[in-house]
């Protein structure tokens, strides 16, 4: 069985995500108190330890705030720190492994806001366009060592973030999307499994949105 480290693991989509990769895949479900993602040496200890076939990347903050309103909170460097530097320390410590075994599987979330336009979370929206553009030059600086390097853009998951949006804002969003209801997890497991077993996709962001405008 083929070993998956997943990285926000214990989040709203990871906890409902995880029994469905069980089925097929040797998992270590992982919260921020397992491995806190700002902890470089954390990070290469774990690396080190653990023979890892796939790395799913689900940790992620969100934090929402219009421009003229940032006022130099703490929420802004958790942004920096999780979404970004995060996902930096994550391929940086797992790739020097995968790429002497001649193999690896990296899948990191973005969102559907990496390119979508909504008011309020440039932050958010600006760190996950980062994770995108991250495995394009992954992907190409590791393609010859069987690595694929992928990045999901979700759109509206039932879970996690998702349900934590204001009342006010579940219908009309749901409105804007093409199939009309939230993606399921079953639908991301397919996805995930997908990308996982194929290499000919790499270097992607995959938009997974239901048709979302
Ligand atoms: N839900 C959606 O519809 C949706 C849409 C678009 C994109 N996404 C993306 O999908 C991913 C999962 O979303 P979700 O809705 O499941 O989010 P969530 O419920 O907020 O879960 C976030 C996860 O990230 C972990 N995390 C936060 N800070 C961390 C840190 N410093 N180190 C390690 N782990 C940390 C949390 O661990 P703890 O449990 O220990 O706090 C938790 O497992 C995120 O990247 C999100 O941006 C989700």
């Amino acid at each position: 069985m083929k070993k998956i480290a997943l990285f926000g693991g214990s989040g709203g989509l990871g906890t409902k995500l995880t029994p469905l990769l069980e089925k097929k895949y040797n998992v270590i479900k992982l919260s921020s108190k397992d491995i806190d993602v700002r902890d470089l040496e954390a990070l290469k200890l774990f690396f080190g330890k653990n023979d890892i076939d796939i790395v799913i990347n689900m940790s992620g903050y969100n934090f929402d705030n219009f421009l003229h309103k940032l006022d130099g909170e703490s929420e802004i460097q958790d942004m920096l720190d999780i979404n970004i530097k995060g996902n930096i320390n994550i391929l940086s410590c797992c790739l020097p492994k995968m790429r002497a075994r001649q193999y690896g599987r990296i899948i990191l979330f973005s969102s559907v806001l990496a390119k979508k336009v909504v008011l309020g979370t440039s932050l958010y929206s600006g760190s996950k366009a980062f994770i995108d553009n991250l495995v394009k030059t992954s992907s190409a600086e590791n393609i010859g060592r069987g690595i694929t390097c992928n990045s999901l853009q979700l759109g509206y998951f039932d879970g996690g973030m998702c349900h934590r949006l204001p009342e006010k804002y579940v219908e009309p969003i749901k409105q804007s999307i093409g199939l009309k209801r939230w993606g399921t997890v079953e639908e991301l497991f397919n996805t995930l499994d997908f990308l996982i077993n194929v290499e000919y996709i790499t270097g992607q962001n995959i938009n997974i949105s239901g048709g979302l405008q």
